[in-house]
C-alpha cells in the first residue's frame, strides 16, 4: 500500500516573506504575474514544495533543487519534478494544492465557473459518451459536472507530465455522478480520486500505478 500526501493552501495564506525562499526564476516568474491572485497562488504552490520537502529532507526550503523543465520547449514552466518524489501542483480560484507520492501524480483543482459557456469547452475536451451524459444537466448543475469531469481528465494527464499537450477527448473517465474510473486511455495502469474541497471548486488526484494507494489529506499551516 502505497500513501500520496495531498496538501491544500487557501490563497489568503500567501505572504511576502515567502519570497525570500525563491529561486531567480520563480522570482522572475513571480514578478511577470499581473493580477494579484495570480502571484499568491504561484508564490504558495512553490512555498508548498519547498517548505514541504525542505522538511522530509531536513534542508532549508531555499536549498530544495526543483526541475521544471518542459520536455517541448525546456524552458522552466513544466511539471514541478524533484529527487526522490513524484509531485504535482495545482491551483485555482481559492486554493492551491500540492500531491506528493512514490509514484507519478496529477493534482487538479478548478474554481466552478458559473459563467463560463460550457459546451464551447466540452466540445472541445470531452469525449463523444461524455457529451452524451453532459446533456443532463443545464445551468449551474451543468458547469459542476463539467468541471468533474475536466478535474479528473486533467489530473491524469498532468500525472504523465504531459499536460494538455494530451487531447483531453482521448481520455475518457467514468460521469461526474459515479465514482471516480478512467474508462479508457492510453497512459497504463492509473486510479482517480475526487477530493472535497468545498462547494464552488472540485478537486481530482490521479495516480500512476496499479498498486492500492491512501490519500491522506491535510491542510498547509505556516
Ligand atoms: C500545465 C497545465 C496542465 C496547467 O493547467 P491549469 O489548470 O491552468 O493549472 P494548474 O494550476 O492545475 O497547474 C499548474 C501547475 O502544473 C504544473 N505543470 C506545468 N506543466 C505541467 C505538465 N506538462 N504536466 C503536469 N504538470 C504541469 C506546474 O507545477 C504548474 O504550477 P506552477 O508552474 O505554478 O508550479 C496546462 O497549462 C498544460 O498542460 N500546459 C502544457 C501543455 C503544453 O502546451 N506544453 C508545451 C509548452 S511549450
Ligand atoms: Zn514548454
Amino acid at each position: 500500500m502505497s500513501e500520496v500526501e495531498v496538501w491544500w493552501a487557501g490563497i489568503g495564506q500567501a505572504r511576502e516573506e515567502f519570497l525570500a525562499d525563491l529561486n531567480v526564476v520563480e522570482q522572475e516568474r513571480y514578478a511577470r504575474y499581473r493580477r494579484d491572485a495570480d502571484k499568491a497562488r504561484f508564490l504558495l504552490g512553490v512555498t508548498l514544495v519547498r517548505r514541504l520537502l525542505g522538511e522530509r529532507m531536513s534542508v532549508p526550503p531555499a536549498s530544495v533543487v526543483l526541475d521544471r523543465r518542459c520536455p517541448d520547449c525546456g524552458k522552466p514552466h513544466g511539471k514541478v519534478r524533484a529527487e526522490g518524489v513524484e509531485l504535482s501542483v495545482s491551483h485555482s480560484g481559492d486554493w492551491v494544492g500540492l500531491a506528493i507520492g512514490t509514484a507519478p501524480v496529477g493534482l487538479d483543482v478548478e474554481r466552478i465557473d458559473s459563467v463560463q459557456e460550457v459546451d464551447g469547452v466540452a466540445g472541445m475536451s470531452l469525449a463523444p459518451e461524455e457529451l452524451q451524459e453532459l446533456k443532463r444537466y443545464d445551468g449551474i448543475d451543468k458547469a459542476r459536472a463539467f468541471t468533474r469531469y475536466w478535474t479528473r481528465k486533467e489530473a491524469l494527464v498532468k500525472a504523465t507530465g504531459a499536460g494538455l499537450g494530451t487531447a483531453l477527448w482521448t481520455v475518457v473517465v467514468s460521469a461526474p455522478d459515479q465514482p471516480p474510473a478512467v474508462v479508457s486511455w492510453d497512459g497504463g495502469p492509473a486510479q482517480l480520486s475526487d477530493l472535497e474541497i468545498d462547494a464552488d471548486h472540485r478537486a481530482a488526484l490521479a495516480v500512476l500505478s496499479a498498486e492500492p494507494i491512501t490519500v491522506v489529506v491535510d491542510q498547509f499551516r505556516v
